[in-house]
């Protein structure tokens, strides 16, 4: 059962619990909040099997991939077997990989700013890769592998930016190798930016690594066991059909990454391409009103959970699709919603369906239920609306006009394609709102829970302990 079909008869159902009168008066009870389903990321775990296998046959067998978890570090929880290494970028991750048993070996430590006890750490555990990005990386590297075997390091190169060393600062590691014994210089590490669609761009990579490895080779003998490549192959967020686009650029890419391993023994990286489509977001409309010439939808997420890359002032739709709510409980509330149904009924003509909006609102309790229902058989079943989120911010729009069928209040709107980053790059802390839920998808079991909502008011505030500690009050 897809996604869609199991959150219509499992998620949404459950949610149909009535709340008991006494519970709902009392202003401490927190029944609602603790009923809430929104907002939450839906991790589908097939279709990152999914992905990964198509990846992989087109790359082929000899071409090892790794996962950047940064993209999405829930997938641990369904890391496919043909997965040969995770990329992880700082103490925090590899703490998660830790926890959930990552196999050091499986483990390339990267990261731009390593201090000495994140490599400690990282040797410790045993990772079979630690990247270099410096000149001093490699020092204590060296200094902190002593006495504890060999430890295997790819050397970054700079693709123009903070990221990486020059060709000059490689050239002289690999030339002095005796001044790191602790070390093995195992291969070269490449990353030159993400969402890259033009084959050209990749191409060029695959010709400066070419160049480069050729001249390590020439002048030093220089003979690599990997050269960790990541493409920052494109995800296609905005534009039907996404898969079939995808993997038209993915094909034509694996051809000269295959023509690249013919010649060096290639390693390929990636995050976005591997978890964006298997991401869906599903946030609740909380509210609907109608100015300015605009149907608003109010709701109880927002852009500090979602994010897509290339999204400008939420100009760009993405995949979108609506789940029937349970309908409200408050009469005032479905007021509202006589509203919404009045105001889609009018084609085309906003500004009139808002006047008249406006009007049933106000008398809204005098309609009979068979009114009611008149005005909703007479819906005209799509509208556009902007979408907006939850904060004290006119830039919380997630789309700015999405066409979609008419919406009422307590509807769930499901975002796709937002495996990739969202989850880890929104910026959650801000209006102290709780964090999203986290489920994790399959046909098999259903969703299941991986995180709860986190509250974040209290990481906005002092820690009372700290502040009672410094002999600050908090209360006055
Ligand atoms: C070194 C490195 N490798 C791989 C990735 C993953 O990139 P993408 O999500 O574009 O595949 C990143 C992303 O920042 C990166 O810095």
């Amino acid at each position: 059962m897809e996604l869609q079909s199991y959150l219509k008869e499992n998620w949404i159902k459950q949610q149909n619990t009535e709340l008991n009168e006494l519970e709902i008066n009392d202003p401490l009870y927190q029944a609602e909040e603790e009923l809430a389903e929104s907002p939450a990321f839906f991790f589908d775990q097939d279709k990152f099997a999914a992905r990964v296998k198509k990846v992989k046959e087109y790359l082929g067998e000899n071409i090892p991939l790794t996962f950047s978890i940064k993209a999405n570090p829930f997938l641990l929880n369904c890391l496919p077997e043909t997965i040969a290494h995770v990329e992880v970028c700082s103490p925090g991750e590899l703490t998660i990989c830790q926890k959930m048993a990552i196999a050091p070996e499986k483990i390339i430590y990267s990261g731009v700013m390593k201090e000495r006890t994140d490599i400690r750490r990282a040797i410790l555990y045993g990772v079979g890769i630690l990247t270099a990005e410096s000149l001093l990386h490699v020092k204590m590297e060296n200094d902190i592998a002593e006495g504890m075997g060999r430890q295997k390091v790819i050397l970054r190169l700079t693709s123009g930016n903070q990221f990486g060393m020059s060709e000059e600062d490689i050239e002289y590691i690999i030339s002095h190798q005796d001044r790191f014994p602790n070390l093995e210089f195992y291969g070269i590490h490449y990353y030159s930016g993400t969402q890259k669609k033009k084959v050209k761009q990749i191409e060029k990579d695959m010709f400066h690594l070419t160049d480069f490895l050729s001249s390590l080779e020439e002048k030093y003998g220089y003979d690599p066991k990997l050269v960790e490549y990541g493409p920052g192959l494109a995800t296609e967020y905005f534009k039907a059909p996404y898969d079939q686009t995808e993997y038209a650029l993915l094909g034509e890419v694996s051809e000269i990454l295959k023509g690249f391993a013919e010649s060096f023994p290639l390693g390929i990286e990636m995050g976005r391409f591997l978890a964006a489509p298997c991401g869906t977001y599903v946030t609740q409309v909380k509210d609907l009103k109608y100015s300015n010439e605009t149907n608003y939808v109010i709701c109880d997420g927002g852009i500090h959970h979602l994010k897509y890359y290339g999204q400008t002032m939420a100009m760009q739709v993405p995949p979108i699709w609506v789940l029937p709510g349970i309908g409200e409980r408050d009469g005032s509330v479905r007021g509202m919603r006589r509203a919404a149904y009045v105001d889609n009924s009018r084609e085309n003509d906003k500004k009139q369906s808002g006047a008249v909006a406006k009007e049933r609102l106000t008398g809204s309790q005098e309609a009979t239920e068979e009114q009611v229902l008149s005005v909703m058989e007479a819906v005209v079943d799509e509208n556009d609306y902007c979408i907006c989120g939850s904060l004290c911010t006119v830039a919380d729009i997630l789309v700015r006009e999405a066409h979609l069928p008419a919406l009422h209040v307590g509807d769930y709107l499901g975002f796709g394609r937002c495996g990739a980053y969202s989850v880890t790059e929104g910026s959650a802390l801000f209006l102290s709102r709780k964090m999203p839920r986290i489920y994790l998808f399959s046909q098999k079991d259903g969703a299941k829970l991986m995180r709860d909502f986190v509250a974040t008011d209290k990481l906005n505030m002092a820690d009372p302990l700290k502040a009672c500690l410094s002999g600050v009050s908090l209360w006055n």
